[in-house]
């Protein structure tokens, strides 16, 4: 359907997390008209499932510059130094706007910002608000901040596509707004400069930390429209996820790697601490070290899952400094404080995306991307922990400044009429993308492995499009859970050929078959544009 009602604007702004909201604020204080648009509710998206917390180096002895030797050793030769020095210098000074935004962050007795230590951080660099509910305090603070601002949202509406001007340019967004009053159903913003701020696709895995809406649009929508994208292969798995029972889906329950920075060990059923004397700094290392350990353990003793042990912290601390992890584990039925927690690795985080530049532009003018959406080269092949809200924060502000100083500029929209992708897949289809993503392109994959997903991808595919093309009755009806299906299908068969290429090991892209790092020929990022054709 072609769009039924539009907003003109200087911005839109898609996506309210860390990322998101920072951006509009930002604009919007610079005087540009600014919408932004979120596929749930304001509060909604990964930002306040965020638990150990923002890492700066905020501390004494602590420096910009040690922050970049950790980002760099767990992107395992593959991020990029100018965006990680820009990242680490910058991020302290953004952490201190943030609190000046309103976000409240757990102090010592001293009145300094408490700071923590997390998997590969060699010091204590990680600022944490409310115990273990970072992410949910950081939300709370922006979006009363877009409401004092009184900034014009539209809730409940997922974007669809790009439209460009004749010249290519970035000249708005198609939405499906569900239920909005005045934007119900299909419409556009119109606007020159588009921010995707949309998160992460951890909703491509059955196993997944990700909220519900983490289902890849932002990527897919920038596939269509030609942008490139890369490091798709980089999945970050987290160790730690509460093991709810062999076969659970959906988003799982967080057990903060913080939990492992404040000194709870990871042992088998035996008790045994099986990362000491596998790396320096045992159960606090890079989080791809210590997933693989945890996958090799399971393997090894024919598990399911690995425990955490933090019995010692004791009733006090656990109610304290854990009180959201505490409240999680108990719901279902553990108790941390007298028995060690059953965890085993979940998908968590996109390490590559939507390729920008230092000041968030993508290879579409007027496009911008910011937070897990994109890939600015900071987090190479793994990200450390707690870099990503800084991401989200440094970029963010970034990209208000490029708008602020570059106004881009674009003629009448052309295309992206609000038409949907063909073929649109059916809602059904998620849960077998989710499941042969999860057999084939998991924590550990072979070639084999992959070219099965990549076959039973591309028959969901084919089968779709083959009912458009003959007009059977189970072409899939346009709506938002068919979009969503439409966009994960799109994400995996392209994350999928990527891991089916990098025929080595690195950071988080694990394959059985090619156990070792290969310098010589892979230390290089694998690009992906689509042909029209192809999107
Ligand atoms: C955690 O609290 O373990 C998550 C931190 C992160 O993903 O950076």
């Amino acid at each position: 359907p072609a769009p039924g009602w539009s907003i003109d604007a200087d911005v839109v702004v898609v996506g309210s997390g860390v990322a998101g909201l920072t951006t509009a604020l930002r604009c919007a204080a610079a005087g540009l008209a600014t919408v932004v648009v979120t596929k749930a509710r304001l509060d909604d998206g990964s930002t306040r499932w965020a638990q150990g917390g923002i890492a700066a180096a905020l501390g004494e002895g602590d420096t910009p510059e040690q922050h970049l030797d950790d980002t760099l050793v767990a992107g395992a030769g593959l991020c990029d130094e100018a965006a990680v020095r820009m990242l680490v210098t910058e991020g302290p000074d953004a952490v201190r706007r943030l609190i000046g935004t309103g976000a409240h962050f757990d102090t010592t007795e001293s009145g300094d910002i408490a700071l923590t230590r997390e998997g590969g951080h060699h010091r204590r660099r990680i600022a944490h608000a409310g115990g273990d509910a970072t992410g949910a305090e950081i939300s709370r603070a922006l979006v009363e901040a877009v409401r004092e601002a009184a900034l014009h949202t539209v809730e409940n509406a997922l974007v669809l596509d790009l439209l460009t001007d004749a010249e290519g340019r970035t000249a708005g967004v198609t939405l499906h707004v569900m239920g909005e009053g005045q934007h119900d159903g299909v419409g556009a913003v119109h606007a020159p400069a588009v921010v995707l701020a949309t998160g992460g696709m951890g909703q491509v895995f059955s196993a997944t930390t990700n909220p519900a809406v983490s289902t890849g649009d932002g990527v897919a929508l920038a596939l269509r429209a030609g942008a490139e994208v890369s490091d798709l292969e980089f999945v970050q798995f987290h160790p730690t996820v509460l093991f709810l029972g062999a076969g659970s889906e959906g988003q799982q329950p967080l057990v903060s790697e913080a939990v492992r920075g404040e000194g709870a060990h990871l042992v088998d059923a035996a008790g045994t601490r099986f990362m000491l004397g596998r790396h320096e700094l045992a159960e606090l290392a890079p989080r791809d070290i210590v997933a693989k350990a945890i996958t090799r353990r399971m393997e090894l003793l024919g598990t399911e899952h690995m425990y955490l042990d933090a019995r010692h912290f004791g009733a006090e601390m656990w109610e304290q400094r854990f009180p959201t992890i505490l409240a999680a584990c108990r719901a279902h039925g553990i108790d941390p404080v007298t028995e060690p927690v059953p965890v085993a690795p979940a998908a968590h985080y996109a390490s590559g995306g939507i390729r920008t530049d230092l000041r968030g532009r993508t290879t579409v003018p007027g496009l911008y991307a910011c937070g897990e959406v994109a890939c600015t080269g900071v987090h190479g092949a793994n990200r450390l922990a707690s870099n990503s809200l800084l991401e989200g924060l440094v970029f963010a502000e970034r990209i208000a400044a490029d708008i602020v100083e570059d106004r881009p500029r674009a003629g009448a929209a052309e295309t992206g009429d609000g038409g949907e992708p063909s073929p649109l897949i059916a809602p059904e289809a998620r849960s077998t993308i989710q499941r042969i993503m999860t057999r084939g392109a998991g924590v550990l994959r072979s070639a084999e492995s992959l070219a099965a997903a990549a076959e039973e991808l591309e028959a969901l595919h084919n089968s779709a499009a083959s009912a458009v093309e003959t007009g059977e009755p189970k072409v899939a009806v346009p709506g938002v859970e068919a979009w969503e299906a439409t966009n994960l299908l799109l994400v995996s068969r392209v994350l999928v050929a990527a891991a089916r290429q990098r025929e080595e090991t690195r950071g988080c892209h694990w394959r059985e078959d090619r156990p070792e790092r290969d310098d010589e020929n892979w230390r290089r990022h694998l690009v992906v544009r689509l042909t029209p054709e192809r999107r």
